[in-house]
């Protein structure tokens, strides 16, 4: 969603700003603006539509060292070049991005038109300009302190006021920032990838807390001006791995790079010697694990999938009743938390609104939650109780590929772990890791064969209608593999399990709604042709995930990409790639942007 970038130093910000801008464009935006201080002025450009028309507008010589910069998301307001930000008060001296909702706008807006003030835009975040203005008495600190007492909603606000050259000035409150700490330069982001080219030195902005810099400093306080001592992190990747590195868009290198980032989920974190996993950072003794009646699963979109398929795991493996739920549903229930239920929010970003606020009210509820995450230092393992790092590495682009793989690894692992705590043996411990560990070789080995699933793209790009179809461990598969197609290629697609087509979807079987099946070669294989074979018998076209050595499927279908043979356990990890694949060609067949898919936003910041 909405990216924000702040510079001050001795440097021209505004190739600092752009260039900012453009690592925070993998988040989804639809018009972007910067905001210069040079001369006792503020220079503010901002655009509809892609960077490079924002760069055309910004010219050469532009000067000026300090300023901040937006990528913008619609919410409130269509997408035009006034409500972009940064907003400006009427004088045009204070400038400020906004990232959020600020549910109470509307009251504050008419008070200040009643007291004079215009508006220019249709957005919420204007009013947080003229506030400031309003409030403005030769102090930009004081006036953004006393400006976000007064909002309600959530915000990660940058400021700048002309007469204070070289000052911004921070606030969060459920939007993301954080500080970047160079050498006689700051600088400020709603993310990490726009500060890893400058310095890999950040702080964290917390909730409830402002920041000022400076070139030279900065002071974090809270709301009442009392100054809080803020630890400085490192960030552990390399500026190489947010770069696409030779490979034509981000989601083909990230689907690439799964078999090395499977690896890294369980790298440390197997236990050769008792056949089980070690996930340290879940903050729970073995008598805690022990004592846990059913596990529930929160998310969203992707991660969903992941949880739902390692749900089916910990029920079949580790025999505890476990469920994946939305998380956005699951807010708004009045969920019942019971003793010895433990709850994990899985979320590549760590900053779905949906998922974060599921995870405070079950907290409020007393509820224990765990974070499966990704992205270090963001809010939900900040806020969770424990959880499991799945070290994929930033992933860039809009559909998620590779996190997918390294939360299924991660809660696989968990799964592993309760089921030796319970019935499972030492012997079928061992086999679980040794099947486990052969996943990333048989990853690399399907990958291998991409040219294959890029023929199959191209024959069926133009079909009109997609099904994905699974069952068992692998009907979240087929869930995911609707999903990546429709947010990429734009087609339609819906998946289900193979066993509900005749429920209602096999009206739409015709000669253009191409069904996509998952045919492992466990107890619900006979089943799955026989809905393969239902399709058939209504003329619509069949394509299979199958195991090598299937040759029934051949026969039924009129194309199969095979997989390697492995444990029925470990197939989802086998199937979802070439689905990864099938829907990253057909978008590139049909011309669409593979990595920023219209309307999409990486990190679903609001509700
Ligand atoms: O960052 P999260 O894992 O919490 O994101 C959840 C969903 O927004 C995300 O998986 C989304 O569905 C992706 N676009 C899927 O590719």
């Amino acid at each position: 969603m909405c990216g924000i970038i702040g510079y001050c130093g001795p440097k021209p910000a505004a190739p600092i700003l752009i260039e900012g801008l453009k690592r925070l464009e993998y988040r989804g935006y639809d018009s972007a603006g910067i905001a210069v201080g040079a001369d006792g002025n503020l220079h503010v450009h901002k655009r509809e539509g892609k960077l490079f028309r924002l760069r055309e507008r910004v010219p050469e010589d532009l000067g000026g060292v300090w300023g901040i910069g937006h990528t913008r998301w619609a919410t409130h307001g269509e997408v035009n070049d006034l409500n972009a930000h940064p907003h400006t008060d009427a004088t045009n001296t204070i400038a400020v991005v906004h990232n959020g909702i600020i549910e109470n706008f509307t009251s504050l807006k008419e008070k200040l038109q009643e007291e004079g003030y215009t508006f220019r835009t249709e957005t919420d975040s204007e009013v947080i300009a003229h506030l400031i203005a309003s409030l403005y008495d030769g102090d930009l600190e004081t006036a953004v302190r006393q400006t976000v007492r007064l909002l309600k909603g959530t915000y990660g606000i940058l400021a700048m006021h002309a007469a204070e050259p070289n000052v911004l000035v921070g606030a969060r409150n459920g939007s993301p920032l954080v500080l970047g700490v160079g050498n006689d330069e700051m600088f400020m982001a709603s993310d990490a990838t726009a500060l890893v080219a400058h310095t890999k030195q950040v702080v964290y902005i917390e909730d409830g807390e402002l920041v000022k810099l400076t070139p030279k400093s900065y002071k974090t306080t809270d709301l009442r001006s009392r100054e809080i001592d803020k630890k400085v992190d490192f960030i552990s990747w390399e500026l190489e791995e947010i770069e696409k590195g030779g490979f034509a868009h981000f989601m083909e290198k990230e689907i690439l790079e799964q078999s090395e980032s499977i690896k890294r989920a369980m790298q440390g974190r197997l236990d050769l010697e008792y056949g089980t996993g070690h996930l340290g950072g879940l903050n729970m003794a073995n008598k805690e694990l022990l004592e846990v009646e059913r596990v529930k699963i929160i998310a969203a979109g992707t991660s969903l999938h992941a949880g739902m398929v390692a749900a089916y795991l910990l029920e079949t493996v580790a025999r505890i009743p476990a469920q994946a739920e939305l998380a956005s549903e699951l807010r708004y229930r009045n969920p019942v938390v019971e003793r010895n239920n433990i709850y994990f929010a899985v979320s590549q970003s760590g900053e779905t609104a949906d998922t974060l606020y599921a995870m405070r009210e079950l907290k409020r509820k007393g509820a224990r939650v765990l974070g499966i995450c990704n992205v270090v230092g963001s809010t939900i393992p900040r806020e969770s109780d424990g959880g499991v790092y799945i070290h994929s590495g930033p992933e860039i682009a809009v559909a998620s590929t590779k996190a997918f793989t390294s939360q299924m690894t991660a809660l696989y692992l968990f799964a592993l772990i309760m089921a030796r705590m319970r019935h499972m043996s030492l012997e079928h411990g061992l086999a679980f890791i040794k099947d486990l560990e052969q996943v990333p070789d048989l990853v690399a080995r399907i990958v291998d064969r991409r040219g294959e699933i890029e023929l199959l793209a191209k024959k069926y790009a133009h079909a009109g209608n997609f099904l994905f179809l699974g069952r068992g461990i692998n009907y979240p598969v087929a869930l995911e593999g609707a999903l990546k197609l429709k947010e990429i290629s734009y087609v339609h697609a819906e998946g289900y399990s193979a066993a509900e087509i005749k429920h209602g979807p096999i009206a739409l079987i015709n000669d253009d709604t191409p069904s996509f099946f998952v045919v492992p070669d466990n107890g619900l294989r006979d089943k799955v042709i026989t809905n393969m074979k239902e399709v058939k018998a209504r003329r619509g076209p069949v394509l299979a995930l199958a195991v090598e050595g299937d040759r029934e499927v051949a026969k039924i279908a009129d194309d199969v990409f095979y997989v390697p043979p492995t444990h029925e356990y470990m197939y989802p990890f086998l199937m979802v790639v070439p689905f990864q694949l099938f829907a990253y060609y057909t978008a590139i067949e049909l011309g669409r942007d593979v990595d920023q898919p219209r309307n999409l936003a990486k990190s679903v910041t609001v509700e």
